[in-house]
């Protein structure tokens, strides 16, 4: 199914037969919790404890690309699978017409994860899905390219400190804006100037217990080694451009933003690093990206795509 993210690979998210399905389709670790997309904020209610900051949050960012971790009620018909095992549920409601029309017309919540094997670049059209099942989907929706382009942010409130657990397309500037605005004292933020609200990306190497386990070390990976940061390009290599002054020399090149707008590179990435995967180069090096706004959420996926394997 389209999302204005990325495609999502979705399944009736109170079936268990259903989710086991995607595990298995996306080859996906069995720890590896998903997240559930809902047409409503009446429908995450039946799922979901939901706190102020939840509705304020809500109120704000959905539909949207925010995904809100929350505890589980006692009631939850969600299959355990969605949740690994764990307390807590992660849910969002898409702004894709296409998406909130299915969800509207199936009335309860779909699991979906992004629709590519587990470990492999994101998908941002059908016909990238396509690629990387073939026939084993039984339905592909084609809803256009995703305008977004990147995963959604995802938020945990299930503790005592919200904290981001993958920068998405909502920033962290923006999530600190939107809790501050009035918020009961003991679930505000630290004022974001004191440095303590930290963007987490949990290694595997220094996270035994993973808050979000999808955050592994590599990930979003292209079948050719990323270089980051390039200052300058090898012939044999695809080049990954940003800005008005692409390095000259590379056997390929494709241009994030031109105009050096990250909103536009964000929608550009998995799209881009898909068409410069390819077996005739020996690697993608990519120009530096500005580490602000959506720019840490676009470096966050290329240093996973970059990690080691
Ligand atoms: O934009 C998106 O979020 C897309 C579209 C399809 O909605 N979906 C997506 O799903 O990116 P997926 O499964 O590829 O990534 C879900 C992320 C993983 O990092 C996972 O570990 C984390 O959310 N997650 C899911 N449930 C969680 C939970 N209960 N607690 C902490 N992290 C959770
Ligand atoms: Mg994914």
């Amino acid at each position: 199914m389209p999302t204005e993210t990325v495609y999502g690979l979705g399944a009736d998210a109170t079936n268990g037969e259903a989710v086991a399905r995607i595990y298995s389709a996306k080859a996906r670790p069995q720890f590896n919790p998903l997240i559930v997309h809902v047409a409503d904020v009446a429908t995450a209610k039946h799922y979901v404890e939901w706190p102020e900051v939840a509705e304020k949050l809500a109120a704000k960012f959905w539909p949207g690309p925010l995904t809100l971790v929350l505890k589980r009620r006692a009631d939850c018909l969600i299959s355990e699978l969605v949740s690994a095992g764990g307390e807590t549920l992660a849910i969002r409601i898409p702004s894709h017409p296409v998406a909130l029309q299915l969800l509207k017309a199936f009335g309860g919540g779909v699991a979906a994860p992004s629709a590519n094997r587990s470990g492999r670049v994101s998908p941002t059209t059908a016909q990238h899905v396509r690629d990387e099942f073939g026939d084993d989907l039984p339905l592909i929706i084609d809803g256009g390219p995703c305008v977004v382009g990147l995963e959604s942010t995802v938020l945990d409130l299930s503790g005592a400190v919200p904290t981001i657990l993958r920068p998405g397309a909502v920033t962290l500037e923006e999530v600190t804006l939107a809790i501050e605005g009035g918020l009961a004292p003991h679930a505000m933020l630290p004022p974001a100037a004191s440095g303590s609200l930290t963007l987490r990306t949990p290694t595997t190497t220094t996270a035994p217990q993973l808050r979000s386990p999808g955050m592994l070390e590599s990930h979003y990976a292209p079948s050719i080694p990323v270089r980051l940061n390039a200052d300058g390009v090898e012939a044999d290599e695809a080049l990954l451009a940003f800005g008005p002054t692409p390095i000259a020399g590379a056997a390929a090149c494709l241009n994030l933003s031109a105009t050096s707008d990250l909103i536009e590179a964000a929608s550009n990435l998995f799209a881009y690093l898909r068409a410069l995967d390819k077996a005739a180069h020996r690697a993608i090096a990519v120009m530096p990206i500005p580490n602000a706004g959506v720019g840490i959420a676009i470096n966050d996926r290329l240093a996973r795509a970059s990690a080691p394997r």
